[in-house]
């Protein structure tokens, strides 16, 4: 991609020769499309606005700071924002996420595809599909059960039947295309699985973990399945192409299905350029459930087990499985952390949550000290959320856990959240129905990497 077509390639409300400094863009980015190229292929909870990355990297390759080949790294991959601007941008990516869904989609948005095999692959897809849905269909209300198809592990009562054969189906046919086009092209049409799934199941839309229609609501649920798959499987084609066409094919997106407390173990030390994320607003369990979320789809994949769905909430930040020790000074390294624990101790609110949210994310700030090459932009793009009703300022406090591992402070930009695709509320005490502030606005702490590691 040439300089001048990389600069802001979402199209940032900011000209680019006017951008001299981090603080005159306008982060808020209203009204911009935060879906062009593969960031619309799926809709998987609290992405990051990709126009963030674009201005953070575009800015950077024009101060020099880093150069086009470099490597930009993300602990939290999530449904890969930062890999797929970094291909935007001519950077190469590594990432982690222990959600083995979020792992798959991040690697089948920023990974571009040929054109032949790309439409050839959907051809194969879509031959004799109508009939063959026909077939399943007809055999299943005759039968009662379609004896070719193995069902997969969901749990009971969470899919009309017929169309969970439907979905067997589409997913069997995906799986030739693994066989006749390679795993790349697999696992973009796995996606469009993925949201059809979502789609014909009994899991409520717009909500981030697994609830269920009602029952009255299930009687009456019964989605033309062919129509929601070839529909997001167009939109998704299109998508794909626009990306394949202005991206570079040999640069590398490699995301880790791990635990970032631990990352160096897979992506080595004093190798990142520049390090671009946004971490979870606090434990999978009471925020954004993304393993509950994720669930139906990735087993729908046959790629994953039911256990290793369950344990995605288990493992993320805060989720108490034990990886590292909550640290019983912390608090001295954060004197934010401290009166926010002090607080919280006083209205015996979540505390022990707390502590062991930031003793993980911690342990995450640890291993990207060593990961990033010294000195080079770390960025984390975090949510002040409110626990027990007590607001937690986690800019401050990253900024003071950072610079107690030696990064050094850069900037902070505030920015409002016009429509992130979460809830704005959610249960603090984690009881459905009682709601209580979330969130509304985010920051961008920007910290320079420690100089020795
Ligand atoms: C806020 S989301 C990231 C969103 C991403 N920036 C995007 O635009 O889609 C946080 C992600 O961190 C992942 N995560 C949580 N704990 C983790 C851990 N210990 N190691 C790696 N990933 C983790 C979650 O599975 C989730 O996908």
């Amino acid at each position: 991609m040439t300089k001048d077509s990389r600069q802001s390639v979402l199209g940032s409300v900011s000209e680019p020769d006017e951008i001299t400094s981090l603080d005159d863009i306008d982060w808020t980015f209203k009204g911009v499309n935060t879906q062009k190229y593969t960031h619309g292929l799926h809709k998987y909870p609290a992405r990051m606005v990709p126009q963030i990355v674009d201005n953070l990297l575009s800015y950077y390759l024009d101060e020099g700071v880093i150069e086009e080949g470099d490597l930009i790294y993300d602990p939290f991959s999530g449904s890969g924002t930062t890999s797929v601007e970094a291909r935007l941008h001519g950077l190469n990516a590594e990432a982690n996420d222990i959600n083995p869904f979020a792992v798959m989609l991040s690697e089948a948005k920023a990974t571009p595809l040929e054109r032949n095999d790309l439409s050839d692959s959907r051809d194969f897809i879509l031959q004799n599909l109508s009939s063959d849905l026909r077939d399943v269909r007809e055999e299943y209300e005759s039968e009662g059960e379609v004896s070719s198809l193995e069902l997969p592990e969901v749990r009971d009562g969470w899919f009309p039947q017929p169309q969970l054969y439907e979905l067997s189906l589409l997913r069997n046919r995906i799986d030739e295309v693994e066989d006749e086009y390679g795993i790349e092209y697999a696992r973009f049409w796995r996606i469009v699985l993925s949201h059809t799934t979502r789609k014909v199941s009994y899991q409520r839309n717009g909500e981030f973990k697994r609830y269920r229609l009602s029952e009255e609501d299930r009687e009456e649920h019964n989605p033309d399945l062919e129509s929601i798959f070839t529909k997001k499987l167009k939109e998704n084609y299109n998508l794909m192409l626009e990306y394949s066409d202005v991206v570079d094919h040999s640069l590398e997106t490699t995301i880790h299905y791990s635990d970032s407390r631990s990352a160096t173990e897979d992506v080595g030390e004093d190798v990142a350029d520049i390090v671009i994320t946004s971490p979870p607003y606090g434990d999978h369990k009471t925020t954004v459930a993304y393993g509950q979320f994720s669930q139906d789809p990735a087993l729908l994949t046959g790629k994953v087990t039911y256990d290793e769905m369950r344990n995605v909430d288990k493992n993320g930040l805060g989720g108490k499985n034990e990886i590292v020790e909550p640290l019983s000074d912390l608090e001295e390294y954060s004197p934010a952390l401290k009166e926010t624990l002090e607080t919280l101790r006083e209205k015996e609110g979540r505390s022990d949550d707390a502590l062991n949210f930031f003793s993980d994310y911690y342990a995450v700030m640890e291993e990207v000290a060593k990961i990033a090459k010294p000195s080079q932009p770390v960025a984390w793009v975090v949510a002040n959320r409110t626990m027990s009703r007590v607001n937690i300022p986690t800019h401050l406090i990253t900024v003071e856990l950072c610079e107690h591992l030696g990064y050094e402070f850069d900037v902070n930009l505030p920015r409002e959240i016009p429509n992130k695709t979460m809830p704005l509320s959610n249960a603090p005490e984690n009881v459905t129905g009682d709601t209580g502030e979330l969130m509304s606005n985010e920051n961008i702490v920007i910290l320079r990497a420690p100089e020795t590691n």
